[in-house]
């Protein structure tokens, strides 16, 4: 099976790919978990990536789509994967048509996650994520038993460095200008099926996407 979920900063994107990871055994690939990771270890890669992604701009095209390009050769993507942020620009769409192809894979499911603006904000202000496992809380909507502490293994649950509201304001506009119209271009293929995740809780948008994955 495999999966883009497409939307914008705060969707959702994360939390869902979890749980479709969990039911279906198939890798969440996150582009943004990837460079976070380059980023803590401290690599040329990780010290460019985290001037960027402090700003709230994207990572450039050929960074990410070197990524994406290994690890979908790996053995646990035989079964399927989960896109989660990638591809954000048609550039990163193009060149992940190609990289399927020579792979002889095919997409099956987009996935867009619809929110408004005024609700991303308020869940990426209240996101809290775990140090050591990468689960995810929001204050409000998914609070942890111990504030600060992670239910599952207890690590420190931190706020990410580009959650503050000025580099929200700037990842929402790279997300209308670069990302959204791959909403067009999956259309055009018929990949595209879109859920409400605004108003509905984590596990009513999970139900959702299982019947659009069918
Ligand atoms: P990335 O890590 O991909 O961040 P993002 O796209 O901005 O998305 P988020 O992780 O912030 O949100 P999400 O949609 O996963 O929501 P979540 O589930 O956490 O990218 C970060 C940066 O890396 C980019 O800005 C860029 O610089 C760089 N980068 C990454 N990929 C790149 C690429 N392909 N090309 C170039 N650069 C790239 O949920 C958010 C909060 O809301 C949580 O607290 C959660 O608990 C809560 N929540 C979730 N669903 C609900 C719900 N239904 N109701 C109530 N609360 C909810």
């Amino acid at each position: 099976m495999e999966i883009i979920l497409l939307g914008p900063p705060g969707a959702g994107k994360g939390t869902q790919a979890k749980r479709i990871k969990a039911e279906y055994d198939i890798p969440q690939i996150s582009t943004g978990d990837m460079l976070r990771a380059a980023v803590r270890a401290g690599t040329e890669l990780g010290k460019m990536a985290k001037k960027i992604m402090d700003t709230g701009g994207l990572v450039s095209d050929d960074i990410v789509i070197g990524l994406v390009e290994e690890r979908l050769k790996e053995q646990d993507c035989e079964k399927g994967f989960i896109l989660d942020g990638f591809p954000r620009t048609i550039a990163q769409a193009e060149a992940l048509d190609g990289v399927l192809g020579k792979l002889d894979r095919k997409l099956r499911h987009v996935v867009s996650l619809e929110v408004d603006q005024d609700v991303i904000v308020e869940r990426l202000g209240g996101r809290r994520t775990c140090k050591s496992c990468g689960a995810m809380y929001h204050v409000k909507y998914e609070p942890p038993k111990v504030e600060g502490k992670c239910d599952k293994c207890g690590g420190e649950l931190y706020i990410r460095d580009d959650d503050n509201p000025e580099t929200i304001r700037n990842r929402l506009a790279q997300y209308g200008e670069q990302t959204a119209p791959l909403l067009n271009y999956y259309g055009e293929k018929g990949l595209v099926r879109g859920i409400d995740c605004g108003t509905k809780s984590p596990d009513e948008v999970y139900s959702g996407i299982k019947e659009i994955l069918g």
